[in-house]
């Protein structure tokens, strides 16, 4: 079969690196993919929210299926379309409708839906601009710090948790009066979970689901956790904490609910739902819903799937997931990213890469382009080094030593991932 991907992150090198191994697939294309994946596939100029070029793409070379790896296209409504245009709605397009992708485009959406289906989250409300002072009461009733999350999309930088009530209350007033644009014309204002953070990963054709190897990620830029959130900093699976009977009470209490929830709203979902999960002393919570894969945690996540992600898709297509066979690698795998100096704030780009041909390990690029025959960067995360261990200590001791090979001008990378665990 002929397969497309959409999206140029190391989260689509990763899926690119994992879809080419499957006997299943004679052709791969990435739009508009990296450097990377132009060596996992064919790289295609078109933009993956540019719905009328990726359908006229699909029917000229006759496409089989195609992949979304972020949310951008499917907030927007890429399966939707596909169903509508009578040359490619017999095309599967792996990832949900507009209205399940609203799980990531609202979080007053997913906070009500997890509310109607007994979903362990955090308490919360939700106030528009003309409920500033209900807003201000309400944070008088939680303690601190304070979480405010702007319901649109906003590149990750939506969310604020605010250490004092009075700096809480100018937030929540700068939010509603439009400090992410109209992405925060409604603020959830939720109540603070404290514990360590999971991402947890399933597929689902719309009845059954398929729980992924779970991960975690390093949001923050500097070691430790300190400084700004970022796209993501590394990965590790597995998560030492998710144990089975903890991965038990995830699939009982928030996997199966939010699969059959779904269902019973009449959503269709068919694609990846990916659960941004905390352990709160022992209960799972969800902190977020995304309706992708993470990244970096996807380079980690495609290491350590051992079955064809291909069949798996067919399953999603199909409606047969259950048929199909997920088995897990028993290795570690640790992801550690390479970023550009300055990020996630301004960064130059173009600078030379050398160094990136790693013996042992999988390298995965974010922000790479080639430049007059030379690979350079492009982009605030730039390429990633995933590897294999006996376990985390090993697979974590091969990324450190492939970060530090790389080279580039005023690179940088976390040499503490995986520490905490
Ligand atoms: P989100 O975009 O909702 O995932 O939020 C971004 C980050 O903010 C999360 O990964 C958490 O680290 C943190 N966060 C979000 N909600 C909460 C909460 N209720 N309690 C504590 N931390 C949170
Ligand atoms: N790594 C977190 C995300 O992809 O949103």
């Amino acid at each position: 079969m002929k397969l497309l991907l959409l999206g140029s992150g190391g989260r689509e090198h990763a899926l690119a690196w994992k879809i080419a191994q499957s006997p299943l697939i004679d052709k791969l294309y990435i739009a508009p993919g990296n450097a990377g994946t132009a060596n996992a596939g064919e790289n295609v100029a078109i933009k993956a929210d540019d719905f009328d070029a990726v359908a006229n793409f699909v029917v000229a070379h006759g496409v089989d299926m195609v992949v979304v790896g972020p949310e951008d296209p499917l907030v927007k409504g890429i399966y939707d379309y596909f169903k509508q245009r009578d040359d490619v709605k017999h095309v599967p397009v792996i990832g949900p409708s507009k209205a399940g992708a609203v799980l990531e485009g609202s979080k007053d959406f997913a906070k009500g839906f997890m509310k109607r289906h007994n979903i362990p989250t955090a308490a919360y409300e939700t106030f528009d601009g003309t409920q500033v002072e209900e807003g201000c009461k309400f944070l008088e009733t939680l303690k601190a710090p304070y979480v405010l999350k702007a319901d649109g999309l906003c590149a990750g930088k939506g969310v604020l948790i605010v250490p004092t009530l009075d700096e809480a209350k100018k937030e929540l007033r700068d939010m509603l009066g439009g400090m992410f644009g109209n992405a925060s014309s409604r603020v959830v204002i939720e109540e603070f979970l404290s514990g360590i953070e999971c991402s947890v990963f399933v597929l689902t054709d719309g009845k059954h689901y398929q729980i992924l190897p779970e991960a975690k990620d390093y949001k923050r830029i500097g070691e430790g956790d300190t400084g700004l959130n970022t796209g993501g900093m590394g990965s590790v699976s597995p998560v030492p904490f998710a144990t089975k009977e903890w991965m038990q009470k995830v699939e009982d209490e928030i996997i199966r609910p939010t699969v059959d929830g779904l269902a019973a709203e009449g959503i269709d979902y068919k694609g990846f739902i990916f659960f941004g999960l905390i352990n709160c002393d022992g209960q799972p919570k969800v902190i977020e819903y995304n309706c992708r894969m993470g990244d970096p945690e996807t380079e980690t996540v495609m290491l350590r799937l051992k079955s064809d992600i291909v069949d798996l898709f067919e399953g999603v297509a199909q409606g047969d997931l259950d048929k199909r066979k997920v088995e897990f690698d028993p290795r570690a795998a640790v992801c550690v990213m390479c970023v550009s100096g300055g990020y996630p704030q301004a960064y130059d780009k173009g600078y030379e890469i050398t160094g990136a041909d790693i013996d042992g390990s999988v390298v995965f690029h974010a922000g790479t382009a080639i430049k007059d025959g030379k690979l350079v960067t492009a982009g605030g995360r730039v390429i990633a080094v995933s590897s294999y261990g006996k376990d985390k200590a090993e697979a974590l001791a091969k990324s450190m030593e492939g970060a530090a090979h790389i080279n580039f001008d005023k690179k940088y990378f976390r040499r503490d991932i995986g520490q905490d665990l």
